[in-house]
């Protein structure tokens, strides 16, 4: 019998490793050879299957500190055409970056009795890690452990934050908060808006930091890091360390974001997408398993649970230029993005098209 045609009760697996609390880094840290059945995925949704690598086209590089009117123009349309870049000069020092990275992973390397405590399915919580947030709703697990810390609009206790990142968490979160108020007041200014039109919406009042973990895979071409999605959210900052894999679908093609030293990626979320009624794209993306690592990556989520409805801008819409959405607050937004990950979609915009 070859390994496709066992059958086997997904349910009762995907509990049962969920309650070892010791994620896809347990699995690695115990030696296992072969990824379990829980992580492998159909072959047309890994990295073997079309569309295929476009390797001659370039993720923009911004430089924060260009000439301003370079940089609206860059990123206008960086933000049109791929909804993904790369930023230099963007005020967060190399040190402070470094050591999020080794907070994260010093986390994830902690002993299990440590870690376990903060293993936990509830978003209410605003601290805890797991093994992807859709577990138990995707086709296929992705091979990666996340923590998630809710640091905006209220931020947790120093205490409440495990100690591996406790120092610098806080620094970090607030030199994201900065970096996303520039890049919403440059982005304002791309859509032909004043300055402080996104700034002054508010949704950059919450933020969550995500540290991703994406141990080495003994199978990388049977499963994912992260499976191909965009975010649902309105901003995406992630800064990564130098291993790579993260891929960004531009034209129907898998296109490499390799790991640039000292700079951060910048992403557009679906929610930005709908309030520039399609002005802005976000990023389709997704990560691939390598056989090395362990990759690190901290994403930075701007989005606010704040029951407000967002929908395209007023000033973005004219006669030749109707609104293409319908307003959506946050929450449901996130909801039923979640539920369609259950049909390997990538986003949930679709279902607010007008
Ligand atoms: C995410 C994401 C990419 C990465 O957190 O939404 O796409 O490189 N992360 O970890
Ligand atoms: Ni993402």
């Amino acid at each position: 019998m070859t390994s496709t045609a066992v059958s086997y009760d997904r349910a009762t697996e995907l509990k049962a490793f969920d309650e070892t609390k010791a994620g896809v880094k347990g699995l690695v840290d115990a030696g296992i050879t072969k990824i379990p059945p829980l992580f492998v995925r159909a072959p047309e949704t890994t990295t073997t299957s079309k569309p295929l690598m476009h390797t001659s086209i370039q993720i923009p590089i911004i430089d924060l500190e260009g000439r301003h009117a370079d940089v609206i123009e860059e990123i206008r349309s960086a933000a049109e055409t791929f909804g993904l870049f790369h930023v230099t000069n963007h005020g967060i020092p190399l040190m402070v970056m470094e050591e999020m990275v080794a907070g994260v992973r010093r986390f994830h390397e902690e002993d299990l009795d440590v870690k376990k405590k903060y293993y936990t399915r509830d978003l209410s919580q605003k601290v805890g890690f797991n093994t992807n947030s859709d577990f138990y709703r995707s086709k296929a697990a992705d091979w990666r452990d996340t923590l998630r810390c809710v640091m905006a609009p209220e931020e947790p206790k120093p205490e409440e934050m495990p100690l591996a990142f406790r120092e610098i968490i806080f620094e970090y979160a607030n030199y994201i908060k900065k970096l996303g108020i520039v890049l919403l007041e440059l982005l304002s200014e791309a859509l032909g808006l004043n300055r402080d039109h996104l700034n002054k919406m508010d949704f950059n009042k919450g933020l969550e930091l995500l540290g991703h973990y994406y141990p080495p895979c003994p199978d990388p071409e049977l499963t994912l890091g992260t499976s191909r999605h965009s975010d649902p959210d309105f901003l995406t900052i992630l800064l990564e360390d130098h291993i790579g894999g993260l891929q960004v679908l531009h034209q129907h093609h898998w296109i490499d974001v390799p790991p640039l030293a000292g700079a951060l990626v910048v992403n557009i979320g679906d929610l930005l997408q709908l309030i520039s009624n399609d002005r802005f794209k976000s990023a389709e993306h997704r990560v691939i398993a390598k056989s090395i690592g362990p990759r690190i990556s901290v994403a930075c989520f701007f989005r606010a649970y704040d029951g407000k409805e967002y929908g395209p801008i007023k000033e973005l819409i004219s006669c030749g230029s109707p609104p293409l959405y319908k307003a959506v607050t946050v929450r449901d937004y996130v909801t039923l993005f979640m539920i369609l990950r259950e049909q390997d979609q990538k986003s949930a915009l679709g279902f607010f098209k007008l």
